[in-house]
C-alpha cells in the first residue's frame, strides 16, 4: 500500500468502518452486505454505488468524502492538491516488473509500472495470455532481478488460465513451481456484473495476499458478448469506465501492477494501415495509462508497439518471442 504516513499522521485503523466519522453499526452492515468491509473500500466506492444499497444520496457524498479525508489524515492517501514535487515523490514508490524480456522491458522504460494500468491489445494467439502468465512468476522475483516480491492476481474471463503453463514458465527460470504456483491468486468470472464485483473488493485481496499484480484476462469479453447491437452502447461503456477507474484507483492506492487484455476488432472504414482497432473504444483508450499494441511477426516472433502513453514516444516498439519459459528476447535479429 501507497503510505505517506508521517510524525503527525493520524492513528486509523483502516479495517475498521467505523472509524469514519457517521458509520454506525447500522450503516456498517448495510456497507458490509455491498462489499465494502474496509475504510480503504469505501474511499474506492462511487456515491452512487451507496445510493444503490439504500444511502441518500447526501449522506453518501458524506461518507465517500470523510473516508478519503481520513485516509489522506493518516497518511494513507495523498493529499488532493499537491505540488508538482510531491507528484515526482509518489511517482518513486512506483515499481517496475519485467516482462522477461529486456527489449519489452526497455520500450516500457524498465517494465511494467505499478500505480498503473496497462492494456495489451492484439489479435488472437499474438501472446497477450502469455504475457500475463508470465507476469505472474516474474511479480514474485525479488526486486535485483525485475520482481515485485509479491504475489499475483489472475482475473480470468476467458477460461484460459493454466496453472501447467505457470508451472512450465516457473520451472523454465529455475523457480520452484509448486512455490510460485502457491504464489497466484486465481478468480475466474463469468460475466460483466461479477467482474464488477470482484474488482470492487479487489483491494481487500491485494492486502490479504500481498500481491503486487493483478490480471485481467480479459477486460472486454464480457461486455462484448452480453451488449450486443448500437443501443446498448452507452450502458456498456459507462459500466467499463466504471470498472476502469476502479482498477486505476485500486492500482494508486495498492501499488500494484494492472495488467488488462483486450481484443481488436477489424474496423471497415480503415483502408490504410492497419484494418484492426482495439475494442472499448475511447473509455479504454482514456483509462489506461499505457497501451500496447501486439502482432505476431516473422519466424514467429512477437512485435509490441505503444500506441497510447504519457510520456513514452508512440513509435516505441520491441521484438520478442514466446518459449517454454515464457517471453523472451530474441537472442539473435532485432530487438
Ligand atoms: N509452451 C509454449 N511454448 C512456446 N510458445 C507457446 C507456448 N504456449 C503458448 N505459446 C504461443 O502462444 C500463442 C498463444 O498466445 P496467447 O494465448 O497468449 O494469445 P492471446 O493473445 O491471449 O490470444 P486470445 O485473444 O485468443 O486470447 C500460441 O499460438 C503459441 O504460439
Ligand atoms: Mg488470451
Amino acid at each position: 500500500m501507497v503510505s505517506k504516513k508521517t510524525a503527525d499522521s493520524k492513528e486509523v485503523d483502516v479495517f475498521d468502518l467505523q472509524a469514519v466519522e457517521g458509520v454506525g453499526k447500522a450503516t456498517e452492515e448495510k456497507l458490509n452486505a455491498a462489499g465494502i468491509t474496509s475504510v480503504l473500500d469505501l474511499a474506492a466506492a462511487t456515491p452512487r454505488e451507496l445510493v444503490e444499497i439504500g444511502l441518500s444520496a447526501e449522506k453518501a457524498e458524506e461518507l465517500c468524502l470523510k473516508a478519503r479525508l481520513l485516509l489522506i489524515e493518516s497518511g494513507f492517501l495523498d493529499k488532493e492538491f499537491v505540488p508538482a514535487t510531491e507528484v515526482l515523490e509518489r511517482r518513486k514508490s512506483m515499481q517496475r516488473v519485467t516482462t522477461g524480456s529486456s527489449a519489452l522491458d526497455s520500450m516500457l522504460g524498465g517494465g511494467v509500472e505499478t500505480q498503473a494500468i496497462t492494456e495489451l491489445i492484439g489479435e488472437y494467439g499474438c501472446g497477450k495470455t502469455q504475457i500475463c502468465h508470465t507476469l505472474c512468476v516474474t511479480t514474485q522475483l525479488p526486486r535485483q532481478q525485475g520482481g515485485l516480491e509479491g504475489t499475483a492476481i489472475y482475473i480470468d474471463t476467458e477460461a484460459t488460465f493454466r496453472p501447467e503453463r505457470i508451472s512450465q514458465i516457473a520451472e523454465g527460470r529455475g523457480l520452484d513451481p509448486q512455490k510460485v504456483l502457491e504464489n497466484v491468486i486465481f478468480a475466474s468470472v463469468y460475466n460483466s456484473s461479477h467482474l464488477q464485483l470482484t474488482v470492487k473488493e479487489l483491494g481487500r485481496y491485494i492486502e490479504k495476499y500481498k500481491a503486487r499484480l493483478v490480471v485481467v484476462d480479459s477486460i472486454i469479453s464480457h461486455f462484448r458478448a452480453e451488449y450486443v447491437g448500437r443501443g446498448t452502447l452507452a450502458e456498456r461503456q459507462q459500466r467499463l469506465n466504471d470498472l476502469l477507474h476502479r482498477l486505476l484507483r485500486t492500482a494508486q492506492m495498492h501499488n500494484v501492477a494492472v495488467v488488462v487484455t483486450n481484443q481488436v476488432q477489424a474496423n471497415p472504414d480503415q483502408f490504410f494501415g492497419d484494418p484492426n482497432k482495439p475494442s472499448g473504444g475511447h473509455v479504454l483508450a482514456h483509462s489506461s495509462t499505457y497501451r500496447i499494441f501486439i502482432r505476431r511477426a516473422a519466424n514467429n516472433t512477437r512485435l509490441a508497439r505503444i500506441i497510447d502513453s504519457p510520456y513514452h514516444p508512440p513509435t516505441a516498439e520491441a521484438y520478442f518471442k514466446i518459449t517454454e519459459k515464457g517471453v523472451e528476447d530474441l537472442q539473435e535479429g532485432k530487438q
